[in-house]
């Protein structure tokens, strides 16, 4: 049984998380399912890095402290991977004192090889990044290459880290074999980018109250790319007195797999494993980097605006969908475009038609040929189990080589394969002449083994859709060995339960024009009561009525009184569409303008536009009335713009 450690990055927690984060972290749970699948030793490792600047504002902008801000933030990461069947070991954040520890421990490791010294430090900082930039890297107008927003001038006294004494021991680890840096195209770019020479890098920040403290400097904090990079042995117990997982996790002989996407590979693949050559600790085996996830050809990501939130998604097709659609459409290593048209594209034809209908089919005609059960001959010759034996193989190899795409798709190959098999041999004709004889016995055995293999491989990545399969198809529980990808296991004569549909097709016009997830059916048009109800009856309403309301969260982004009015603000607000809309609210004897920029309200967005003092009003926000004054109504904890109230 070998050692496996997998991490994702540890997420800034000024940003709700999105498509992007959710990418990596299902990749590294999909690993570490099927690793310990196959029997290994698995260390999953997430978390939070909440010492950046970015959260130091959002949380002076709303009057809070930063570690109430982080706490928000940090409830939503918890509750998306739970909803997401995520299967991390620990979670690790930032602000914990075990990291502060570990943090504090190889600084001193690092201080002890005489790697620091101070001097003079500045640049054009990206706050998004955490990042200086030089004059070469920055796009015109002196704005951050991957966020596109201004960058400062900063410049201070700092301590800094001799990162140019690990340009050749980089070099060399870039040269090993297995690569340290994968897919290959990144590998070449780190290689390239450090024999161009490295420069030593400033590892503290003067004057920012937010951060790890720096080890006998006055009034520094340790900069947020060597705490946030520690993480990753904190939670193996770095500077704390149990050093057991450690020993048992990162050592020379475990794979150490720290998964990223592209845009923070110069600080995992170049920086970290030098502060860890400095401080004498191993380097990971492999820094994995993906790209990025792309909508309207650029990065989703909170500053560029374009955000793909799952909660809908996740909502409609269960988290399992989400998960197979992340690892089937992205190749490892290189962009996909995210659209709800791949989306449900790749749902019906891989999901509904491919594996749903290939089960219920199967099922169907087994149950009503053996009675229910799963067929009588089992069959040990057929064109089945070569092709079931290349499909494991490559679904290994793909699983195993970060081609998770290739992996399914050697999976769906299969399931192709049982499909024109089936096809080929008609057993519902067969049956007609020769009855539940041994052929159609075998046929169908065959058929469902196939499928009991595809499913039994597909359960990392579809975890609850696999147990559900294999129930139907009379195979037990998913099994946690390797070995139960071998041919045979179907058990024979096995009660076949009474079949619930699998991914019925969804209808893809509805579910692109937004009909079909967000509004319920619309209310049957009743005949007029002959006479009126009593007052109460009156009062009542049903639920469809109450849903031909549409609620829906909104961000106030400016908000300015209306000239000549005492009462009345013009507000423009996010509600989560691609345009912002405007809204006048009758607030302002009660609320400041400024005081509500960045606030979230309840809005009615189905409301027929109406001018007021020459402003069309989009809308209408919710408040409370009491005693004639508005208080506005907000969500308990931010949610994404758009989010419905029900
Ligand atoms: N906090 C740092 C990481 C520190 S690790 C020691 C950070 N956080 S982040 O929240 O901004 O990004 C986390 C991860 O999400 C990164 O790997 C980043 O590549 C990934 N993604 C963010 N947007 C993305 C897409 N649109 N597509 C795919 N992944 C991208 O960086």
């Amino acid at each position: 049984m070998g050692s496996f450690y997998i991490s994702t990055p540890i997420y800034y927690v000024n940003d709700l998380p999105h498509i992007g984060h959710i990418y990596t972290t299902v990749v590294a749970d999909v690993v570490s399912r099927y690793r310990r699948f196959i029997g290994d030793d698995v260390f999953f490792l997430t978390g939070t890095d909440e010492h950046c600047q970015s959260i130091m504002k959002a949380a002076e902008k709303l009057g809070i402290e930063p570690r109430e801000q982080a706490d928000r933030v940090v409830s939503r990461y918890h509750e998306i991977w739970k909803t997401l069947d995520i299967t991390h070991d620990d979670f690790v954040r930032t602000t914990q004192p075990r990291h502060r520890q570990a943090v504090e421990a190889i600084v001193a490791r690092i201080e002890a090889s005489g790697d620091f010294y101070v001097d003079k430090h500045e640049g054009w900082y990206c706050s998004s990044c955490e990042s200086f930039y030089t004059e070469k890297e920055l796009l015109p107008g002196n704005r951050c290459p991957t966020h596109e927003t201004d960058c400062e001038w900063q410049s201070e006294e700092n301590v800094f880290f001799r990162l140019s004494k690990y340009q050749d021991r980089l070099l060399e680890l870039y040269a090993g074999d297995p690569p340290f840096v994968v897919p290959e195209s990144r590998a070449n770019e780190v290689r390239s980018f450090v024999e161009g020479g490295l420069k030593d890098i400033s590892v503290s920040r003067a004057g920012l109250p937010w951060g790890i403290p720096f080890p006998g400097r006055d009034n520094e904090v340790i900069y947020v790319w060597l705490d946030a990079l520690t993480n990753y042995l904190t939670a193996l117990g770095l500077g704390s007195d149990d050093t057991s997982k450690l020993e048992r996790y990162w050592h020379d002989d475990g794979i150490r797999i720290n998964m990223i996407g592209k845009d923070i590979l110069r600080f995992h693949a170049i920086w970290w494993p030098a502060f860890l050559m400095s401080a004498g600790l191993p380097v990971p085996s492999t820094v994995a980097i993906h790209g990025w996830w792309l909508r309207d050809n650029k990065k989703v990501s909170k500053t560029v605006g374009n955000i793909v939130r799952p909660d809908a998604l996740i909502e409609r097709f269960g988290p399992d969908v989400l998960r197979y659609y992340l690892l089937r459409d992205m190749v490892f290593g290189q962009d996909a475009g995210f659209s709800d048209e791949a989306f449900v594209d790749r749902y019906n034809s891989d999901l509904a038609n491919d594996l749903g209908n290939t089960v219920s089919r199967l099922v169907k005609l087994t149950r009503s040929i053996f009675d229910g059960k799963t067929p009588p001959e089992s069959c040990n010759n057929n064109p089945i189990i070569a092709a079931a034996a290349t499909a494991v193989s490559q679904y290994h190899e793909g699983m195993q080589s970060f081609e998770y795409s290739k992996a399914l798709a050697a999976l769906w190959k299969l399931l192709s394969e049982v499909n024109q098999y089936l096809v080929a041999r008609e057993p519902w004709k067969t049956v007609k002449t020769e009855g539940p004889s041994e052929g159609v016995s075998r046929v169908l055995w065959n058929s469902l083994e196939g499928v009991r293999i595809v499913t039994t491989a597909l359960a990392p990545v579809m975890p609850s859709t696999a147990a559900r399969i294999l129930e139907a198809i009379g195979a037990g529980a998913v099994p946690m060995e390797r070995a139960a990808l071998e041919w045979g296991r179907l058990p024979l004569d096995q009660p076949l339960p009474e079949l619930e549909p699998f991914f019925p097709r969804v209808d893809r016009k509805a579910f692109l024009s937004g009909d079909e997830i967000d509004e319920p059916a619309p209310p049957k048009q009743k005949a007029k009561p002959s006479r009126q109800p009593a007052a109460e009856e009156s009062d009542m309403i049903t639920i469809d009525k109450f849903f031909e309301t549409k609620l829906r969260i909104a961000t106030i982004k400016s908000a300015e009184r209306i000239e000549n009015t005492d009462k009345l603000l013009k507000l423009t607000v996010d509600v989560g569409e691609d345009e912002d809309r405007t809204l006048v609210a009758g607030i302002a004897e009660s609320y400041e303008a400024d005081a509500l920029v960045g606030r979230q309200v309840a809005v009615v967005a189905n409301l027929k536009p109406a001018k007021l003092r020459g402003v069309e009003s989009q809308g209408m926000v919710l408040a409370a009335s009491v005693d004639g004054k508005p208080v506005l109504l907000s969500p308990d904890n931010p949610v994404p713009n758009g989010t419905p109230v029900k």
